[in-house]
This record gives structure tokens, C-alpha cells and sequence, in this order.
């Protein structure tokens, strides 16, 4: 495996602010939907406004062609709540929902997620790693950044081929994501199935995205420090499909000429 630097301008991309980078991380979506790609699709705040241009982009499309590349759509989430579903509104299915697949008319089974109603949580994260696998694995697995360095719900300490699983969240992350629950990080789910470090890195391109000032030192130890299990996003460190496209907030603390 080629080893680049997190750093090098073809891997990292720096853009003014959130807004733009949705634009650029957009433009890459829609240009993997031509391909045909597979998608791997994450969650979270930082995903709202790169849905909302993607789905701009879609609507700006001729019909035919917009038609062909939503009936060609496939695509695969990285994590969903242990005993939430689409009916409940802190659950990723619904979030997926109302991102993109109500608004583009997706059929249900084209936005793929672990199911996270099922009876029994790590037999349904064996399916789903093997459902990522049987289909051939993803092309472009979309990213966010976790407060603590996690990717997809690998919560520290995390080795570097975790395969998709249950696992419990730290209170760090329930923290990170109370507002989906109003509020209250006691109502976020103990528990989640996640695919794991290993289908991240199997994926043939990764895209981390990542927005604002608070994940500015988060972002800088992931992409310098030696990768670890205390922090997994930094095992995305040397995947030769890396690219990470960022604000100049998040971008602050590294060490940029
Ligand atoms: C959740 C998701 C992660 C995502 C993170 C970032 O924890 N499981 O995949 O990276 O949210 O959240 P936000 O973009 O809201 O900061």
C-alpha cells in the first residue's frame, strides 16, 4: 500500500466553510453516482448541507438522466441505533429518510442501513458486513469525524480491522449527538451496530469530511499523530484512496504553509 501524506494537497483539500466544502464533497458524490458506485453514507450535522447540495445538484439534472441514476442508486450506511428505526426521529434510517431518500423518491431498499429493531444486534451486524461484502464492497465511503476520533460509531479504543458490530457508545458520543434527542444525552441509545474499521478501509475511496473550530485538534492528532487504537479515524492514515476535504476552522490547528 502507497503511503501518502495526510497533508499532501492531492489528499487534503482546504475550503473556506462548511458551505463550500458540501459544494466540493457534492460534486464527488454526483460524480461517483454517475459511475454507478457504490456509496458508503454517514450521519450527522456535518452531512446537512452536503446533502442539501447533492440534492440540488440531482434536481438541477435532465430528468432522464436524474431518473437513471436514482434507479441505479446503491448505497450503504455506516451505522444505525441498537433498537431505534425509521419511526423514530433520532434513528439514522429516518434521518436518511428525510436527507434524501423521501426527498429524491429513493425506493426503501436502494438507502441500506443496519437494522436496528432487530432481535438480536450482532447477528444483524454479521448480515450487514457480509450484505457490504456480497455487494462487492463500497466504492466511496463518505465520513464524518466523532468528537473523540471516532468514524462511522468505532469508539476508542479501536483496532485498526474491527469488523462491522454492536458495541456500546461512550458518553462522549451521546454527548456529541444529544441534540437529535432533545437535548438530553441520557435519551441517546446505549448501544449501536457499526460497520467497522475493517469495511471502512476495504472501501476502495474514503472521503472525511469535517467542519468547524471544535474539531480542529481532534482532526490535527487523527491526520499526524502515529494511527492507534485511541483514536481511529487515524487509521485512515496511508489508505491510497484518501481524501479529506475540510473548512479552514477544522484545518486550523494543522500545520499548513
Ligand atoms: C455520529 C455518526 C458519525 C459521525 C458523527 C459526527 O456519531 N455515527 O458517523 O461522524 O456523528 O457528527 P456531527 O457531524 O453531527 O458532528
Amino acid at each position: 500500500m502507497i503511503t501518502r501524506s495526510a497533508l499532501a494537497p492531492g489528499v487534503l483539500q482546504v475550503e473556506p466553510d462548511a458551505a463550500a466544502v458540501a459544494e466540493r464533497v457534492a460534486d464527488t458524490l454526483l460524480r461517483a453516482l454517475r459511475r454507478g458506485s457504490c456509496l458508503g453514507l454517514a450521519t450527522g450535522r456535518t452531512m446537512v448541507p452536503v446533502y442539501g447540495a447533492l440534492r440540488r445538484r440531482l434536481a438541477d439534472l435532465p430528468s432522464p438522466e436524474r431518473g437513471a441514476l436514482l434507479a441505479g442508486w446503491r448505497s450503504f450506511n455506516l451505522d444505525e441505533y441498537v433498537g431505534l428505526g425509521p419511526a423514530d426521529a433520532g434513528s439514522f434510517a429516518r434521518f436518511m429518510a428525510e436527507q434524501l431518500g423521501d426527498p429524491l423518491g429513493l425506493p426503501a431498499a436502494a438507502l441500506r442501513l443496519p437494522d436496528g429493531l432487530a432481535a438480536d444486534p450482532p447477528a444483524e451486524a454479521r448480515r450487514y458486513g457480509e450484505a457490504v461484502r456480497r455487494a462487492g464492497g463500497i466504492d466511496l465511503q463518505l465520513l464524518g469525524l466523532g468528537n473523540n476520533g471516532h468514524v462511522g460509531f468505532n469508539e476508542p479504543p479501536c483496532p485498526a480491522d474491527a469488523p462491522c458490530r454492536s458495541l456500546a457508545l461512550s458518553q462522549v458520543t451521546r454527548q456529541q449527538n444529544a441534540a437529535a434527542f432533545g437535548g438530553d444525552p441520557a435519551a441517546v441509545p446505549a448501544q449501536a451496530i457499526t460497520l467497522g474499521t475493517a469495511e471502512i478501509r476495504a472501501a476502495r475511496r474514503l472521503l472525511l469530511v469535517v467542519t468547524g473550530a471544535a474539531k480542529a485538534e481532534v482532526l490535527r492528532r487523527c491526520l499526524l499523530e502515529p494511527p492507534s487504537a485511541a483514536l481511529p479515524a487515524s487509521w485512515l492514515q496511508g489508505h491510497p484512496g484518501l481524501r479529506i476535504v475540510v473548512d479552514a476552522a477544522a484545518a486550523s490547528q494543522l500545520p499548513l504553509s
